[in-house]
């Protein structure tokens, strides 16, 4: 039996495809206010804005490449049985070919009626005011704003639960609940945290890895030989 190996993802994963991270310094919140693009009172106020804000995220993704961490997580895949819960909302872990991917906040590359959750569908263009889905309401993007609910956290979290061994990627962990699935994983099982700067740490048997993504993967694969079943 493959061991199975959940691995959570934030933007820093994705920042050497050339797609910015919120905070470090050069991050799409240094350029935007959250409450003026990610929020439902911002979806109130002024819709164009956030539409134009994410119409952008969706041609930045579309001409991204994933990369060697990507692609290094969707290998360990032969040995592992590997789940991946990602706040990202592009598409680069599928693209590397990773089988197992939880958005937390979203897919850019899906819209859905601003009156009903369930009515969704695939978008690679923009998304457009006055563009309407069947039940004749306004389309908006498939994203968790801040201060909406996170509809796929108690899945993430029973994945959390049954980790024979978890890692942390690119991520701040500073939004919640996110940053709380740590804490469902056993507390004896090996974790890893591999990112470029790691300012956290007091979680029993972490192993930090303070890399870049693409870096810190090959030691994290190298590492991970020792479990493989
Ligand atoms: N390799 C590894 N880590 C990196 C790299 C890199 N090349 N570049 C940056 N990082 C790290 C940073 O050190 C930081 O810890 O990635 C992290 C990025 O943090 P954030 O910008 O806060 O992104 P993230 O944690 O994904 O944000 C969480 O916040 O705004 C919301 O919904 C949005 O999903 C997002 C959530």
């Amino acid at each position: 039996m493959k061991k199975k190996l959940v691995v959570l993802t934030g933007a820093g994963i994705s920042a050497e495809s050339g797609l910015k991270t919120f905070r470090d310094s050069d991050g799409l919140w240094n350029g935007y206010n959250i409450e003026d693009v990610a929020t439902p009172r911002a979806w109130k106020k002024n819709k164009q804005l956030v539409l134009d804000f994410y119409n952008m995220r969706r041609k930045d993704v579309l001409n991204a490449q994933p990369n060697a961490a990507h692609t290094g997580l969707a290998n360990l895949q032969k040995d592992f049985d590997v789940h991946i819960i990602t706040q990202n909302i592009d598409d680069l872990h599928e693209r590397a070919g990773n089988k197992n991917v939880l958005h937390l906040h979203g897919e850019i590359f899906k819209m859905r009626s601003e009156l009903n959750e369930s009515f969704i569908y695939e978008i690679r263009k923009d998304i457009l005011l006055g563009d309407v889905a069947n039940d004749g309401a306004q389309l908006r993007p498939h994203i968790v704003w801040f201060e909406e609910p996170v509809p796929m956290i108690e899945q993430a979290a029973a994945l959390a639960e049954e980790a024979d061994i978890f890692a942390v990627i690119g991520t701040s962990l500073v939004v919640y609940p996110a940053a709380g699935l740590i804490h469902y994983t056993k507390k004896v099982i090996p974790k890893f945290i591999i990112d470029k700067t790691i300012p956290y740490s007091a979680l029993y048997n972490v192993t930090a890895i303070e890399k870049p993504a693409t870096q810190g993967i090959a030691e994290f694969i190298e590492l991970m030989q020792k479990f493989i079943a």
